[in-house]
């Protein structure tokens, strides 16, 4: 009974939590669609068009540099708090523009929001989750990424016959922007950032409350080991033990981007539509299914995370996107317009689609939330989770232009080279993280272990003294 009452608990806060990515996927993939109805009430040059895709990137790049230092001296929650009155605000100002420059500062200040919690929602659901629930729980926010991202092409089709449908896109998303905000009132703050400020009482409290009322002293204690060491400074995250992890998360941002997955996720109609789909109706429907595919496969990857281990999942899922990508380049080199070439396109695009659900997808989030020692969580998470917003600014600016310049077949070729490097990369590199606690991974990282062998669980045992060696 209260093994059950523990875990409708803790999947209750993974969903409170993961209303974030929600916003995250809703507010990146509503403008493709908003885009095309805001230049018919405003006509503007295409910079100032780039301007209103980007200023979302932006602020998410700018918000994810400092989200880091934020949560580590507020708290997790607080910073949940905060960011949900950014998307309130920010929604507000792009809906009731009366002019460009309105929608642009909201969608910076949604941005800003974005960037926070794209780290802080991860964070805050690893700290809280049992070690066996902890991969799935992590991913309840990719998931919640893939239904915003569904909801909006979904909004997008909805409203297009609709008085005013850019500002009825944009105010759909003040629904999950509320919940977020009552919900986050009613949650506790994270028993790990507790412990940090020295709150040892109320951070048990909370792990009774999360665990259901069992003996949580043994959790405690493995907490307040890692706490041990004094607090990091900015430096310190370069500092030689840290610096390899760090390295790790900032690769794994860098991958999860220049692999591609957001030529597909904003441009899909694009790319539909140079392989010979000439209606916008066949278009938006197959962008549609990208939606679907993108959820079902997440929804996979949850569910075997903590059972085949994540790094199989990624291994394979990089095979999967490469493979997809060079077929992709083969049938734009190839005669796009005959009929198999044409659905060899779509073929791949779905199958890339899946592969990077359950790979890159779900993993870059699940990582970054893991790998990090406490002491140094914020910032490290912040420059890994800035490094993936930077990428994707870099990637989905210039795609358009590269398409121009090389033609898709050379574009998707080289997003196949990066998977084909990702895989090599990740081989070597990324640990298997599954089973292990994130005091025991951090215990190693402290030990100086290669990366690969992180999240080994042989050293649980290591004694304070060893750890800090
Ligand atoms: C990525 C986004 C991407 C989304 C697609 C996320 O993990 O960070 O850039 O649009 O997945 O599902």
């Amino acid at each position: 009974m209260k093994a059950n009452s523990s875990r409708f608990t803790i999947y209750l806060v993974s969903i409170i939590a993961a209303m974030t990515g929600l916003l995250f996927g809703f507010d990146t993939g509503i403008i493709s669609g908003a885009l095309l109805f805001i230049q018919k009430d405003f006509p503007v040059s295409t910079e100032v068009k780039e301007m209103i895709v980007s200023s979302v990137l932006l602020g998410a790049m700018a918000g994810s540099l400092f989200c880091g230092r934020l949560t580590d001296y507020y708290g997790r929650r607080k910073v949940m708090l905060i960011i949900s009155a950014l998307f309130i605000i920010g929604t507000v100002l792009a809906t009731t523009a009366s002019a460009v420059t309105g929608i642009i500062v909201g969608r910076l200040c949604i941005g800003l929001a974005i960037g926070i919690g794209s780290y802080s929602a991860p964070l805050y659901i690893a700290e809280a989750a049992p070690l066996h629930l902890r991969g799935g729980l992590v991913s309840f926010n990719q998931l919640a990424i893939t239904i915003g991202i569904l909801v909006s092409f979904i909004v997008n089709l909805a409203f297009t016959e609709v008085n005013g449908s850019w500002r009825w896109m944009f105010a759909i998303g003040i629904i999950p922007a509320v919940l977020l905000s009552i919900g986050m009132l009613l949650l506790p703050e994270s028993p790990r950032w507790l412990v940090k400020c020295g709150k040892v009482d109320q951070a048990k409290k909370t792990l009774k409350y999360l665990r259901g009322d069992v003996d949580v002293d043994q959790e405690l204690s493995e907490i307040q080991k890692t706490l041990h060491v004094r607090s990091a400074s900015l430096s310190e995250i370069f500092a030689s033990w840290s610096r390899p992890v760090l390295f790790l998360g900032v690769m794994l941002g860098f991958l999860q981007q220049v692999t591609g997955i957001n030529t597909i996720i904003y441009y899909a109609p694009t790319i539909f539509q140079m392989a010979g789909f000439h209606s916008n109706f066949s278009s938006i429907l197959a962008t549609i299914g990208i939606g679907v595919v993108n959820v079902l496969s997440t929804v996979f990857a949850i569910y075997f995370l903590d059972k085949i281990g994540r790094r199989p999942l990624l291994l394979a899922g990089l095979i999967g996107m490469c493979v997809s990508l060079l077929s992709l380049s083969w049938a734009f080199s190839f005669n796009a317009h005959s009929d198999m070439l044409r659905w060899m396109a779509v073929a791949s695009t779905f199958f890339y689609i899946i592969c990077f659900a359950f790979s890159l997808g779900a993993m870059l989030w699940l990582m970054v939330s893991e790998i990090f020692p406490l002491q140094v969580r914020g910032i490290a998470m912040s420059v890994a989770v800035f490094s993936c917003w930077f990428w994707n600014f870099v990637v989905s600016s210039t795609f358009l232009t590269l398409l121009e310049k090389v033609g898709p077949g050379c574009a998707f070729l080289l997003y196949a080279a990066m998977c084909a490097f990702g895989f090599v990369f990740c081989f070597y590199k990324v640990p298997e993280t599954s089973g292990v606690s994130l005091e025991q991974i951090e215990n190693n990282i402290r030990k100086r272990m290669p990366l690969r062998a992180i999240g080994q669980p042989v050293l649980a045992n290591l004694t304070l003294q060893q750890a800090e060696q």
